[in-house]
């Protein structure tokens, strides 16, 4: 299979094509869910409930081709509840590995902020290093294990926010907000029918466009996105910039700049170019920068929001022409 820049605009656009007979709208977070796959990272996803961010995990999982589980984080969740236990068979007189929900391809780890942090690092562990660890024997998991972590924006009593270390080992963060009226609007009308987006999905209308061996190919071919050294130099200062900044107490990491690179050679994909533009940079920046930012106290009591502070970088850094 040869991967040319043709045949990966074709791919997207199939692919943006099939998810859309499910999810209405939500575009942008549609397109951010997808570059975290195609770079083969991981993504958090925020947003109140009901806003399909199930449903779009298991929309991205059958239109390409790749399997899915949830696990519902909960105070009591124990690490070997996601990897897995070995149990002694009878019949055998051994021992047998009973997988957890982890051996699957898209992870869905709901409220991932309400499990206490042990159980939360068997689940790094594994985003890390793409195997896990039972009773000392190591299993690998799929080339195209990714995660989806959702957490609730609204509810924090009782919960386990991810510590910063963790938080940087997700590539982006997806804000999914209320449906637009029209689109709200077109979920009504087709809850009233028989083509709902539930239903669209279980009725087999929705057809996979890659198998999972196509799709760990396919993400050789974003090599071929030109990155100029003058973009590369921007990018690097955006993410130096959030170091430098007084309202700022933690600041973005080297994965930040790894992640900004990565991810702007897809967004130019997306956007059916082959070359990276610095506006491909200002589009995903907040995605990527805005949940490793640590505000200091002083400013967020003044108001200050960690999206404010990262719009007010991108107006300052220069932009290279
Ligand atoms: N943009 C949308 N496109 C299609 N369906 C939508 C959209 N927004 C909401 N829905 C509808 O909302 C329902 C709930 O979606 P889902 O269960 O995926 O939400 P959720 O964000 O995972 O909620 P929770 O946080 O409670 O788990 C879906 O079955 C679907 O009918
Ligand atoms: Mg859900």
């Amino acid at each position: 299979m040869t991967v040319d820049l043709d045949y990966l605009k074709d791919v997207l656009g199939r692919t943006r094509a099939e998810v859309a007979k499910v999810i209405i709208g939500q575009d942008a977070v549609v397109d951010r869910a997808l570059i975290a796959i195609l770079t083969n990272n991981h993504a958090l996803i925020e947003g109140v409930p009901g806003v399909a961010k199930t449903l779009l995990v298991r929309t991205l999982a059958l239109v390409l081709g790749c399997d899915f589980a949830r696990i519902q984080f909960t105070p009591d969740l124990m690490p070997s509840d996601i990897t897995g236990t070995n149990v002694f068979n009878l019949q055998q007189n051994a021992f047998t590995l009973l997988k957890g929900p982890i051996f699957t391809t898209f992870l869905l780890a709901d409220e991932i902020n309400r499990a206490p942090a042990k159980t939360q690092s068997a689940l790094l562990q594994a985003m890390q290093e793409r195997c896990v660890t039972i009773d000392r024997e190591s299993y690998a998991l799929s080339p195209n294990f990714t995660v989806f972590a959702t957490q609730n924006p609204i509810e924090y009593e009782g919960t386990y926010p991810l510590p910063e270390a963790q938080k940087d080992r997700f590539m982006l963060k997806v804000n999914m907000a209320c449906p637009e009226r029209d689109d709200e609007l077109t979920l009504a009308r087709r809850m009233l029918g028989s083509d709902s987006p539930e239903e669209t999905l279980a009725s087999g209308a929705v057809q996979p466009v890659l198998t999972p061996v196509e799709l760990e190919r396919i993400r050789e071919g974003f090599r071929a996105v030109t990155v100029r050294e003058e973009l590369l130099a921007y990018m690097v200062d955006i993410v130096r910039a959030t170091r430098m900044r007084d309202s700022i107490l933690v600041g973005a990491g080297p994965r930040a700049t790894q992640g900004l690179l990565l991810a702007s050679r897809v967004t130019a994909v997306l956007d059916g170019r082959d070359f990276v533009t610095p506006d491909d940079v200002k589009e995903i920046a907040s995605a990527v920068l805005t949940h490793r930012l640590v505000l200091r106290p002083e400013y967020e009591i003044e108001g200050l929001t960690v999206p404010e502070v990262v719009q007010d970088l991108l107006r300052e850094v220069a932009v290279p022409r």
